[in-house]
């Protein structure tokens, strides 16, 4: 079993993640979280909530952030206006290719589509799996032998050429065996897809009242701009900070959550004045890398990576993702955690003007339609602001910081997944399964046992559950051997488990279990909350 599978068996057996509508035989693309899985995801969301808003200090001056500055919240609607991505590009851009098979009749994401050139009885054909990184070649392999007719043990008269590629990189689609095909070329040429989940307004169900589940929370930001400066006090630079719902009708949603059509996004757009738009592009940068090396992703399976030139939109100066190792990705591979984009003054202008294109001269302009109009005509507001100390009217340039909920949520989940020996009551070593999650992650942050269900020690361990209790999410277990309490405290990721014993009613002491480092310490009861408060603060 690779690790990923384990990790994936954990979340359905422990209730961090079901399929959803699993009774129906599943919905692929969509997941549901469990009792344990809520919590962490929830607490994934607060602690990046708290971080960026309600903990932020706007008189103090941030380690290295170019002055002080101000942040809010908002919440807005998942449908909103279509001419909003009309104007956001989203309608005309917002595209991934994708290739059909016309023998089984499946559709696949082109550039995800991996394979090898094989070559067997005279013929070479580029043979295609949709596998995890790990399988991958047992997969491919596999299929040429389908493919060619051979057994198992003929495997060494396959002539493989080159490692495995996309099928982005292949042009002769006639020699190409897709992933579920018996017949070579059964691929259409890519086609574009726009991934916006489409939905109707109101009764009448005419194309007039279509309109869209929006694929990122970002625009909702944009689109409130005037309103969040004209009702509070903020003032450049500034921030608006929103957590929500994301929709992408992805053609291949894979790698668990990794890539799902429902998804959450944390989303920050940072507003500040052109001239300092570098500096904060590259302490937003930094500052997000270092909140996941602080919640326990290592450096070594992370890693900024700043995006080339030319990769990077027109209007921007610089572009960086935050990646991770994912377990099931292929070594010296990383994937996606959240995007750092300068966005400049795009958005604001596209919603203010139309939308926007590159002219001949580099510069941003409304985009023309063939009647002369502009092809999606903007707001018309004024999205400029005026600084009130020097009078000076600018539209803002945006830094954006774009989180994914789900994708963070999955990387403390791979990272905290181990497997070790600790012992058992009886002192010998037995394997366990354990998630280190950050406490601040964690379900449960403290777990209460009485020994034995007899002389007093429910009593006590109750009213200290009690007390915990009201403080934050804690688990009461008196069923069973303590040394299996204490396993599926640990694979529920619970960093302190508290026992109370004999000892605990005659001198009022408990003990408190360290998940990490199985070390044992005997505190006054009295003093529990307060030491497992300071234990598990952010
Ligand atoms: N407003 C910018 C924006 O939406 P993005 O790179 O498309 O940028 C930001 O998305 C983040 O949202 C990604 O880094 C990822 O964490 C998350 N995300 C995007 N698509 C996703 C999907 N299909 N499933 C899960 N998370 C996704």
């Amino acid at each position: 079993m690779s690790s990923m599978d384990k990790i994936v068996s954990l979340c359905k057996r422990r209730g961090f993640l079901f399929q959803s509508s699993e009774i129906y035989g599943g919905l692929n693309g969509f997941w549901d979280y469990g009792p344990l899985g809520v919590e962490l995801k929830r607490n994934v969301k607060e602690a990046w909530w708290q971080d960026m808003v309600t903990r932020h200090n706007e008189l103090a001056t941030p380690a290295g952030a170019p002055s002080s500055y101000e942040m809010v919240g908002l919440d807005c609607t998942i449908i909103m206006h279509p001419q909003v991505w009309k104007c956001s590009g989203h309608y005309d851009l917002f595209h991934d290719y994708m290739v059909d098979c016309k023998e089984s009749k499946k559709r696949y994401r082109y550039d995800q589509v991996r394979g090898r050139w094989v070559e067997a009885k005279g013929k070479k054909i580029f043979v295609t799996a949709l596998a995890e990184a790990e399988q991958e070649e047992a997969a491919l392999q596999q299929r040429a032998l389908k493919f060619f007719n051979l057994r198992g043990k003929d495997a060494e008269s396959l002539v493989w050429h080159g490692p495995a590629v996309s099928l982005a990189e292949i042009k002769e689609f006639e020699n190409v065996l897709a992933p579920d095909a018996k017949e070579l070329g059964s691929l259409t040429t890519p086609r574009e897809f726009n991934l916006m989940f489409k939905t109707i307004v109101g009764a009448l169900g005419s194309e007039e009242d279509a309109a869209f589940l929006r694929p990122e929370t970002a625009q909702g930001i944009f689109v409130n701009f005037k309103n969040v400066l004209d009702s509070s006090r903020v003032a450049i630079p500034f921030g608006i900070c929103q957590v929500g719902k994301s929709f992408r009708n992805e053609i291949t949603p894979r790698n668990f959550t990794f890539r799902s059509r429902e998804f959450e996004q944390m989303e920050l757009e940072f507003f500040c004045h052109p001239q300092n738009s570098r500096s904060w592009y590259e302490y937003w940068r930094n500052r997000r890398f270092d909140w996941y090396l602080k919640h326990g992703l290592p450096a070594e399976r992370l890693r900024l990576r700043e995006h080339a030139l030319e990769e990077i939109a027109h209007y921007s100066c610089g572009t960086a993702d935050i990646e991770y190792a994912f377990p099931f990705l292929p070594p010296g591979d990383y994937g996606e955690l959240e995007g750092i984009a300068h966005r400049a003054d795009f958005d604001l202008r596209s919603h203010m003007e139309g939308k926007l294109v590159k002219n001949a001269e580099g510069n941003l302009v409304v985009e023309m339609g063939a009647d002369g109009k502009p092809r999606h005509r903007g707001s018309g507001r004024d999205m400029s602001y005026r600084d009130e100390v020097t009078n000076e009217r600018y539209v803002p340039h945006v830094i954006e910081p774009s989180a994914g909920a789900d994708r963070a949520t999955l990387a403390f989940l791979c990272e905290a997944f181990q497997e070790d020996q600790a012992p058992d009551e009886n002192g010998n070593m037995q394997s366990r399964t354990v998630l280190r999650l950050h406490p601040r992650f964690a379900p449960f942050k403290a777990a209460i046992f009485p020994l034995v269900k007899k002389d007093g020690m429910p009593e006590i361990a109750q009213e200290l559950y009690g007390a915990l209790k009201q403080k934050f999410p804690v688990f009461y277990d008196e069923k069973g051997a303590v040394g299996r309490r204490y396993r599926r405290q640990d694979e529920a990721g619970t960093p302190y488990c508290i026992t109370v014993d004999g000892q605990s009613v005659q001198d009022k002491t408990v003990t408190i279990r360290d998940r990490d480092t199985l070390e044992q310490i005997r505190i006054k009861i009295d003093d529990v909350v307060a030491e497992i408060s300071q234990r598990v603060q952010g």
